[in-house]
């Protein structure tokens, strides 16, 4: 068996002939299975098959360092899920899901059209991997409700103008822009602060910002430069920030309780394990008023 055939890329080179348009009838974008990729480290972390050797022996090499590293992708994962749903039930139509992320059980359009059947999912990443999975995903959308368009988060004007994204700040509701688990993966260069306050302008009254972000505040300090160093060898490099820089996010905003806390610790839904409060994702979402 090789590589290609042991990963679920295998199921999505049969999907991708299926959902593909003339331009996309030809094998996946080049895949770099030999680089680890921090989508499907993630994808492993979260237990899923969509990951390569050397995307596992790197997510590895980052659990040795940090055992929590798992424990805290399933936590955002399942932070994601409540904070959707939360905002559904709400009456939040629109959802703008900025670094999507390979797709995982609980993705965005699933959660919200469980809760109400209208609504609609723009889903955005820089990786055309994660667009050929996402691609695939689409295959059980309902058609006009969900799309999946390469974008990428350093360039929000970009965004703003894609037809999708417009279609939704042009609805006049209320957008639910997720930036989760994305901006650690935006370094001080790029202006991470800039980016999300330009996107935040072009949300209607109303709209919430749903925010997670990974942080070095638990981990002991001689491990502190470990875990983002594996990262300096795979596709995409991690800045941490602490409770305070991530706080700055939601400048302008209010922030909805329990306000930024740990992704367990954010509206639980089931009962608090002793390592909630150690958990390196912080979490909030937040209001535009
Ligand atoms: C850790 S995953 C998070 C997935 C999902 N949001 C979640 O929380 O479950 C991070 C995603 O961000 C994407 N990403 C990283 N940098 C990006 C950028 N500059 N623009 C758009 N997406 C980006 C990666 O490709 C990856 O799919």
């Amino acid at each position: 068996m090789t590589e290609f055939q042991e990963t679920g890329f295998q199921e999505i080179g049969r999907e991708w002939l299926v959902v593909g348009d003339e331009d996309e009838v030809r094998p996946p974008a080049d895949l770099r299975p030999e680089v680890p990729h921090p989508a499907r480290m993630y994808d492993y972390y979260l237990g899923g098959k969509d990951n390569f050797p050397a995307d596992r022996a790197a997510a590895e090499k980052v659990l040795g360092i940090s055992p929590l590293v798992r424990i805290s992708a399933v936590a955002n994962r399942a932070f994601l899920g409540r904070a959707v749903r939360g905002l559904a039930a709400d009456g939040i139509r629109h959802f703008v899901d900025i670094g999507t992320g390979i797709p995982s059980a609980g993705n965005t359009h699933e959660i919200a059209q469980q809760v109400r059947s209208d609504a609609r999912v723009v889903y955005l990443d820089n990786d055309p991997i994660v667009l050929v999975h996402g691609r695939a995903l689409l295959g059980g959308a309902t058609p006009g409700s969900t799309s999946v368009v390469q974008a990428d988060l350093r360039d929000p004007e970009a965004i703003l103008a894609l037809p999708e994204v417009r279609q939704a700040l042009d609805s006049g509701e209320p957008v639910a822009l997720l930036l989760v688990a994305v901006l650690h993966f935006i370094d001080e260069q790029d202006d991470p602060y800039g980016i999300v306050r330009t996107l935040v302008d072009a949300l209607p009254t109303g709209s919430r910002l749903v925010l997670s972000h990974g942080t070095l505040d638990f981990t002991p300090a001689a491990d502190a430069g470990r875990g983002p160093a594996v990262y300096r060898n795979a596709t995409a490099q991690l800045t941490m920030r602490t409770r305070e820089q991530v706080l700055r996010f939601f400048d302008g905003l209010h922030l909805a309780d329990p306000g930024l806390v740990t992704a367990p610790l954010w509206r639980p839904d089931q009962p608090a394990q002793p390592t909630d409060a150690q958990v390196g994702i912080w979490s909030g979402v937040a209001e535009k008023r």
